[in-house]
């Protein structure tokens, strides 16, 4: 097993962000492949029978999917590694998990908290899915101490 196929999941946070900065130095020095994939939240409420989706927050959630993979796509500037990029729909934990079986991915490499945050929980809901429910190794890293190494 080598920890050449990588997929890092990203919503915009530091943690995400270094994360990234793993991955593309893993995949530097064991020549491996990156996938960025950000997943956005369904948008959906329940008022009384009916389920509804605001077109509006919808367009929202899509216009910042893509702010979101512009800020990890930096961290890769002049990375010449294969570098893939991928944006789903849906439940953000169960999207990451299953694009992973799905690429044959070999590690995970996340955040261990996101832009959301209930104080006092260790993981995220997210990155608690993920640890949880992924075939693959893990690593969950903290938003500060990447030693660039
Ligand atoms: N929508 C998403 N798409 C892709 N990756 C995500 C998404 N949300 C979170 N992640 C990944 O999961 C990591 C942890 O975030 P998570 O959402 O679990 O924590 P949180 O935002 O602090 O808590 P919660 O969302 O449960 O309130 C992030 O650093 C990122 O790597
Ligand atoms: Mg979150």
């Amino acid at each position: 097993m080598t920890f050449d196929d990588i997929l890092v999941p990203v919503d915009g946070s530091d943690a995400s962000l270094t994360a990234a900065r793993h991955a593309r130095a893993l995949a530097e020095a064991f020549g491996g492949r990156v996938t960025l994939v950000h997943v956005v939240p369904n948008a959906a409420y329940l008022v009384g029978d009916a389920i509804i989706v605001p077109p509006l927050l919808l367009n929202e959630l899509d216009e910042n999917g893509k702010v979101v993979m512009e800020k990890a796509r930096a961290v890769f500037q002049g990375f010449t590694g294969e570098l893939a990029e991928e944006t789903l729909h849906g439940d953000p934990g169960a999207a990451v998990s299953a694009l992973a079986k799905e690429r044959g991915c070999t590690l995970v490499i996340m955040g261990r908290r996101g832009l959301g945050g209930l104080a006092g929980l260790l993981l995220g809901s997210v990155s608690n899915y993920v640890l949880h429910n992924t075939a693959c190794p893990t690593l969950i890293v903290k938003e500060t101490g990447f030693a660039g190494v």
